[in-house]
């Protein structure tokens, strides 16, 4: 049986906060991030017309090995996930970084070379991509811990933090290429379905992406053409 939204928030929040007054502790920052992710994919598989608890539940687990370890957080959750007794649903903590389940275009650069790098590579080429996944990513590339922005505000936060990477070009066209496919299957805006998106956001997107475009051309990596 698929996980309730109910048991995959329950699972994130044990061991990690006790009341939600410690949801504002800076350490957790990173469960509000969850808790947005899963809130949104609620909304955006709704507009597709698929299982919107299972998609918020995906959300809520997605980041869920970051109670193990940050750096390895994809490997670990899905770990944890097996062993809690939800192979299925482990897959999220390790296709949600990559856009369309390509190891390829991750934030941050590239995966190490090692182990668990030949591990994800042969899990993801194992796998057919669901839409699922593809609203997990974009969900996850759409969420703030304050809530959901758009994917140019939130891609300027991630690209200040990890910094400019070889494969940065490839990972923001593809966001931008993930956003626009979703569109063209909704038939609208994605950001359109979300009453609480800021309006001062959406007006900046432009901005915003052009402060991206400045920080890739400033780390002199080129933007790759479609
Ligand atoms: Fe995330």
């Amino acid at each position: 049986m698929r996980i309730t939204s109910k048991e995959a928030l329950e699972l994130l929040k044990s061991g990690v906060v006790e009341s939600d007054d410690e949801l504002q502790e800076a350490r957790n920052k990173w469960v509000l991030h969850s808790i947005c992710v899963g809130d949104t994919a609620r909304i955006i598989a709704y507009a597709f017309g698929i299982d919107e608890d299972y998609a918020a539940a995906l959300g809520y687990i997605h980041d869920i090995g970051r109670k193990i370890s940050h750096p390895r957080h994809a490997i670990e959750g899905y770990h944890y996930m097996v062993q809690n007794g939800y192979p299925e649903e482990a897959s999220i903590c390790l296709t949600h970084s990559f856009i369309d389940n390509n190891i390829h275009l991750v934030a941050g650069g590239e995966v190490e070379e090692g182990e668990t790098k030949e591990f994800i590579k042969g899990y993801l080429g194992s796998r057919e991509l669901s839409l699922y996944d593809n609203i997990i990513q974009i969900c996850d590339l759409m969420c703030l811990p304050e809530g959901v922005t758009t994917l140019e505000k939130r891609l300027l936060d991630i690209y200040s933090r990890k910094g400019i990477h070889s494969n940065t070009p490839a990972h923001y066209q593809n966001a931008i290429g993930l956003k626009e496919k979703l569109e063209t299957m909704l038939g609208c805006s994605l950001y359109s379905l979300f009453d609480d998106m800021k309006e001062e956001d959406i007006n900046s997107a432009a901005k915003d992406a052009e402060a991206i475009e400045t920080m890739i051309r400033d780390n002199r990596v080129s933007i790759l053409k479609k």
